[in-house]
């Protein structure tokens, strides 16, 4: 929003803001997002929903392709007795025919009580919310931040092992580009003794930037290209897909069908942990492994990703 500086701390206040970056949180913000998001699923699981956005109105502006994302922000608004205007691409809008991003952000902004916008291009979502009057949400940009999918990872992390702190979380494959492991890594940094190893080829090693912010805080991790040292002791398995959208061809194929998870892999893990992924699945987790009781990524890690944001939405537009 223009009258707020986009990138600022929550501060317990939601009502208004921006979700752009994993950092506006502090553990009292993720606290309450937890709570309500208790509640919604209550509510859904009870009676489908909750009116709490009756006349309010969500642009979902996705400019790369969704499933999850959209999805989930849309029929959030939904079982909030909320509406959503039906753009599924942003292809069926003016912008096929040249209009700007400025225009359209500005020109949604008066349809709309809130706007979730996905952009290729890091930063992009940033821009909208400087330009907006409303609250905007970051559905991920480009290979920066994926805010709302690290609530929900984290989220789901507590409900199976019912803690925020003394994880051993392994992010697995390319990880350079993958938004979700940038937001996720500034949330488990909020909390005591997390320690993050990070595997990855070299072409793929996590960004500087995330390197940086765990220093400054004093996060134990490693960075390393095999994962035999630490599948046996860590809590959460979080597995990426190589983003073929973000490098070149020649890179991609040399990265791809490198760092994949199978059964055999998984008799090395501890019975008490989690195997996740944000989805999309290429094929680095073999179809072989989803019925394993630790892979959250087509069950709970999914379903979650709806009652956070229903939190969120209802947060942000001051009705909780
Ligand atoms: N996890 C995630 O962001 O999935 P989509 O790209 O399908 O929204």
């Amino acid at each position: 929003m223009t009258t707020l500086s986009s990138l600022q701390k929550i501060n317990g206040n939601f009502k208004g803001k921006d979700i752009l970056d994993a950092n506006q949180f502090s553990k009292r913000d993720i606290d309450i997002v937890f709570k309500k998001t208790d509640q919604m699923k209550k509510s859904v699981l009870k009676k489908g929903g909750v009116k709490l956005l009756e006349h309010k109105v969500l642009a979902p502006l996705f400019f790369e392709p969704s499933s999850r994302t959209f999805s989930s922000f849309s029929s959030a608004m939904l079982r909030l007795g909320g509406s959503i205007l039906p753009l599924p691409n942003m292809e069926s809008t003016s912008v096929a025919k040249g209009e700007s991003f400025t225009d359209t952000i500005k020109v949604f902004s008066c349809y709309s009580d809130a706007l979730v916008v996905r952009h290729p291009e890091q930063g992009k979502v940033k821009y909208a919310a400087d330009i907006s009057p409303i609250p905007v949400i970051n559905a991920g940009d480009g290979i920066g931040e994926h805010p709302t999918q690290a609530l929900y990872d984290l989220y789901t992390i507590n409900e199976s092992l019912n803690k925020t702190n003394g994880l051993h979380v392994v992010f697995f494959g390319e990880l350079g580009r993958y938004r979700p492991v940038n937001s996720l890594s500034k949330l488990l940094a909020l909390y005591p003794k997390n320690k993050i190893t990070f595997v990855s080829p070299p072409q793929g090693k996590v960004q500087t930037t995330i390197i940086h912010y765990l220093k400054a805080r004093n996060i134990e991790f490693v960075e390393t290209t095999t994962i035999d040292k630490v599948i046996g002791n860590c809590d959460v398995l979080y597995v990426t897909r190589v983003k073929k959208e973000f490098m070149s061809e020649a890179l991609y194929k040399k990265i791809r069908g490198k760092y994949v998870v199978d059964k055999k892999l998984l008799t090395k893990m501890k019975k008490k942990s989690l195997i996740m992924h944000a989805l999309p699945r290429i094929d680095e987790i073999a179809t072989e492994v989803d019925s394993d009781q630790r892979a959250v990524y087509l069950k709970s890690q999914v379903i979650n990703g709806l009652y956070v944001r229903m939190a969120l939405l209802a947060l942000v537009l001051g009705k909780i």
